[in-house]
């Protein structure tokens, strides 16, 4: 009997709201990139880092994450891609993580780990040249919340887009490019977060764990459209270090 999903992140590209297209366009924001150092905080399998590697010559990548499948999928992607030599990742919490400051620093989804996008801004800061770029990939309230979505996100935790931007410009940043996801990004992550558990449900639905996949999957549907899906942004700002 197959085990019940560690997690949904199987059927994902990237652990946020990002298409392959837009990712492309971020990478572009990100440069001169021709070999620079390239450092991405809580890069999960470090997709995007990857794909910027993969398009600056000379550039040489690493991504710290404390997720085990994380880490092993993007290393296993690294190898696949014959990156070996240009780029690492590291299992550690990011928060501890000393490196030499970067051309360019990404951390999208991870603010978290500083208590918040004011504290990620100052940790990205220290961790960056004069002059160089950081992408950050964070949430915003783009609509007035509802109960729900405060069950699962509290308000204080994010901004309205244009307190969002002022952070970064309190925190020692110009503003370089202001990317926002769509409605079809959003449903694209969600759906595919769901059908992890999904497709193993429907493989598998006598199994002694399928009611409580079941639950956590139903909970997250409901979260999502009964809750964060009308109000809930999030925002990518490539941001350059004063
Ligand atoms: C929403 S995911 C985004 C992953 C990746 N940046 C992406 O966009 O695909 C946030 C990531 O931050 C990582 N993370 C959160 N706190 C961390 C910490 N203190 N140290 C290391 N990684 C952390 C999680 O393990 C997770 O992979």
């Amino acid at each position: 009997m197959t085990a019940a999903p560690a997690n949904g992140h199987a059927y994902l590209d990237f652990n946020s709201p990002l298409s392959d297209s837009k990712s492309y366009d971020l990478i572009a924001t990100l440069g001169p990139l021709e070999g620079s150092t390239v450092v991405d905080y809580g890069c999960g399998w470090a997709e995007l880092l990857l794909r910027t590697i993969s398009h600056a010559p000379g550039a040489t990548g690493l991504g710290v994450d404390d997720d085990e499948y994380a880490i092993d999928r993007g290393t296993a992607n690294i190898a696949a891609r014959g990156l070996g030599g240009r780029v690492r990742l590291e299992r550690a919490d990011v928060t501890a993580w000393a490196a030499e400051p970067a051309d360019v620093v990404v951390s999208i989804g991870a603010s978290h780990a500083w208590g918040g996008t004011r504290g990620a801004l100052e940790a990205m800061r220290a961790r960056l040249k004069p002059g160089g770029r950081l992408l950050l990939g964070d949430g915003f309230w783009e609509g007035e919340p509802n109960a729900r979505a405060l069950d699962i996100f509290p308000r204080a935790e994010f901004s309205a887009l244009d307190g969002l931007v002022d952070q970064a410009l309190e925190s020692g940043y110009r503003l370089l490019n202001l990317a926002t996801a769509t409605r079809d990004e959003w449903d694209s992550f969600e759906s595919r977060w769901c059908a992890g558990r999904e497709r193993w449900l429907s493989a598998n639905p006598d199994h002694p764990e399928a009611a409580e996949v079941a639950r956590v999957v139903d909970d997250h549907r409901d979260g999502w459209l009964k809750g964060y899906r009308a109000s809930l942004g999030f925002a990518y700002l490539t941001l350059v270090r004063r």
